[in-house]
């Protein structure tokens, strides 16, 4: 079973950012999270979506960020709609305050995969209903709160514990960096000179660090970083919208592959993580990705339950969970 804790409190809020979670909100989104996943692994229905749509808008490609929402909707006993943007045509068939206006009318939340961070503030910003995150250039928390889950699966707990990233620090590490701040652990990145996590985000993450326990530190030496980490975790170095730099970054990146080497440095116990989709031989090779230390489809597995959690909190609030004794 899973520790109770006071509510997620998000109840009709927008979920742009992990950093706009408190620790306590988040602990409770991801112990929500565990609950799902045990209904779901018991086979007992928990239609806490009952009558309720998600419409999802993609601006880019997506296997698990879809599948997810879609089948996650389901599960809870409501309806998910894939906008398919070749119709909806976001900024150029419609602008962005016109398609906010229609949707609210329409369905109880919206998940968005966009390029432009500011496209997801100005649907949140016109919209009156949730709107989720589910990938920008800036950050993807539907991401990190797969991670943490996994982690905190896989090692017991979060606090205190060692985490490596490895690579771009892009999206993905953006928002890592919230979460492992928000959960006290000890994160260290290694991404090549000038490819660093963005400013703001480090700045807005080691304040919470401080104020949680944990620590961050930015540097080069991906060996550095990953010495002693029980977590080490990678992403692409050619994320979607950046095709064409993909030259220059295979050149940059490549010392920056995780592989066995980089793996044994590590500590024995450690797990190793990757967002997906991989591309292997690049970032992380075969024997990494389907060696025993790689938890990556537990993770993308995870994504289907915490993303519960989020859609039940944010549409139904705390109040659902009650109904079924959670
Ligand atoms: N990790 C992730 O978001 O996968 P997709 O791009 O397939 O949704
Ligand atoms: N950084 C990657 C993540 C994919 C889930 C990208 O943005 O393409």
């Amino acid at each position: 079973m899973t520790t109770q804790t006071a509510g997620t409190d998000l109840l009709g809020r927008d979920f742009l950012s992990l950093a706009d979670l408190s620790p306590d909100q988040l602990r409770c989104l991801l112990d929500r999270a565990a609950q799902l996943k045990e209904w779901q692994a018991e086979g007992q229905p928990h239609p806490l979506l009952s009558g309720l749509s998600l419409a999802m808008l993609f601006e880019k490609a997506s296997l698990r960020t879809r599948t997810t929402f879609m089948v996650g909707m389901s599960q809870l006993g409501g309806f998910a709609v894939d906008l398919m943007n070749e119709h909806t045509q976001i900024g150029v068939r419609e602008s962005i305050p016109d398609i906010a206006r229609n949707l609210e009318r329409w369905v109880d939340a919206l998940m968005a995969r966009v390029y432009a961070h500011s496209t997801l503030e100005e649907l949140a910003a016109w919209a009156d209903i949730p709107v989720i995150n589910g990938l920008s250039d800036l950050t993807h928390p539907c991401q990190a709160l797969a991670d943490l889950l996994t982690v905190r699966e896989h090692l017991g707990n979060l606090a205190g514990r060692r985490l490596a990233y490895v690579g771009d620090g892009f999206n993905v590490c953006n928002s890592l960096l919230f979460g492992g701040a928000l959960t006290g652990m000890n994160v260290r990145v290694a991404s090549p000179v000038g490819y660093e996590p963005d400013d703001d985000i480090l700045e807005r993450a080691q304040e919470i660090a401080e104020d949680g326990g944990g620590s961050i530190e930015i540097g080069n030496d991906p060996a550095a970083a990953v010495e002693g980490a029980e977590v080490v975790y990678t992403d692409a170095w050619v994320s979607m919208g950046l095709e064409d730099e993909a030259a220059q970054r295979r050149e940059v990146f490549a010392s920056y592959r995780v592989d066995d080497d980089m793996m044994s440095v590590a500590a024995p116990n450690a797990v190793f993580l990757h967002c997906l989709p991989a591309h292997r031989g690049e970032e992380v090779t075969d024997a990494v990705l389907d060696g025993p230390q790689s938890v990556v489809f537990d993770q993308a597995e995870n994504r289907l339950h915490t993303q519960k959690a989020l859609l039940v909190a944010t549409m139904r609030g705390d109040a659902a969970f009650d109904e079924l004794g959670a």
